[in-house]
């Protein structure tokens, strides 16, 4: 019970640090951040479904609890959403060419929970909150789960939008990438260095398949090691992923604490123990190198996450009279 007291002592400090923080930055000389304000608002739903976020947060919480995978599904859902033509939900539209059939997506779920809370908002306000804002609701709140707290505070005022093909995911960036090309894939999104080592941050949850992996361990039928790897890191993910591997095995993200939304992927990176190329990539680079040692620190990482998410949930979005408010999160409006 002391622990729990301890935890969430130390969540909400961290919470209010993050506020805190991001509200001096945004104070001075952040302009641009609040300019760039595509028309999203905090509380947008205050007079139009007053119950959204106790809504969002009591069924995400229900999942998470008897799921503790989703935290992560739904976080790399609400990015995935958003890199590719903007935050609009146009991942969730099922047809043969949509964004999910795509390489990248096959292996982003948690799109029952997102089918669970459009069910009840739409019986508590039919027709108002869109489903774009639900992916990034419950993204928030899956991860909060663990603090019983908001790590970050999210905007909404997001319509849905009508296309969904396989064919824009081209957008999302590869776990094999190095350092410039990722940063140039943020750069192309409205992001920028700070947002690309804070963001990676989210690889302190959740699970890759072993052919992210596996490149980086074994060239054809030999063993073949990344110099980035530390070689015990190596062996322990060569017995998770031989060679071949299954297709569906997997390995976690955050080779230390998997489940805890925690600093200690940064921790990793500088031991060599990031999981993908594309994490270990920020390792290679002098100023994300000196990001990374100061987001070991997890106060700063909240704060960076914080506001990066907040950048983030605001690409290209549909505000206004754009888009829809789709009835069901799975298909366009048809009237
Ligand atoms: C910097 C560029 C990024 C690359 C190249 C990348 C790539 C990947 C890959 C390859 C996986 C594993 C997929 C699989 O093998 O099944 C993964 C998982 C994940 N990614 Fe990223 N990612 C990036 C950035 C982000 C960002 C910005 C977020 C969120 C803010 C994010 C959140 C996640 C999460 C939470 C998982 C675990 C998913 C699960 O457990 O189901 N990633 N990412």
């Amino acid at each position: 019970m002391e622990r729990e007291l301890g935890w969430r002592w130390r969540a909400a400090a961290a919470w209010w640090f993050a506020v805190a923080v991001g509200c001096s930055l945004v104070g001075s000389g952040s302009a641009g951040l609040l300019e760039s304000n595509p028309g999203l608002a905090y509380n947008f739903y205050q007079k139009s479904c007053p119950n959204v976020d106790s809504i969002v947060r009591s069924v995400t919480w229900a999942q998470v609890a008897a799921n503790p995978a989703l935290p992560g599904r739904l976080l790399r859902l609400h990015f995935h959403d958003c890199f590719v033509q903007g935050c609009d939900a146009s991942i969730l539209l099922d047809n043969a060419q949509s964004e999910k059939t795509a390489g990248p997506n096959l292996s982003v779920g948690g799109y029952e929970v997102i089918d669970a809370i459009k069910a009840q908002l739409e019986q508590a306000c039919p027709g108002v909150v869109s489903c774009a804002d639900i992916v990034a609701l419950a993204a928030r709140d899956a991860v909060s789960y663990q603090f019983k707290a908001s790590l970050w505070q999210v905007e909404t005022g997001r319509r849905d939008g009508p296309v969904s093909l396989a064919t824009n995911t081209g957008t999302l960036p590869s776990p094999f990438a190095g350092f410039n090309v990722l940063l140039q894939s943020f750069a192309n999104r409205g992001l920028n260095l700070t947002d690309l080592v804070a963001l990676s941050g989210a690889h302190t949850i959740g699970k890759a398949s072993c052919s992210s992996v596996t490149p980086r361990l074994y060239q054809g039928n030999a063993t073949s090691l990344d110099p980035l790897l530390d070689s015990a890191y190596a062996r322990r993910l060569m017995s998770s992923c031989p060679n071949p591997s299954p297709s569906s095995s997997t390995i976690d993200l955050d080779a230390t604490t998997p489940l805890k939304f925690d600093s200690s992927y940064y921790t990793n990176l500088q031991n060599k123990q990031g999981a993908l190329a594309s994490d270990a990539a920020l390792t290679q680079n002098a100023a994300a190198a000196q990001m990374v040692a100061d987001l070991t620190n997890p106060i700063k990482f909240y704060a960076a996450f914080s506001m990066s998410m907040k950048k983030m949930g605001r690409i290209d979005v549909l505000t206004g009279s754009k888009g829809q408010i789709r009835k069901q999160c799975r298909a366009v409006n048809t009237s």
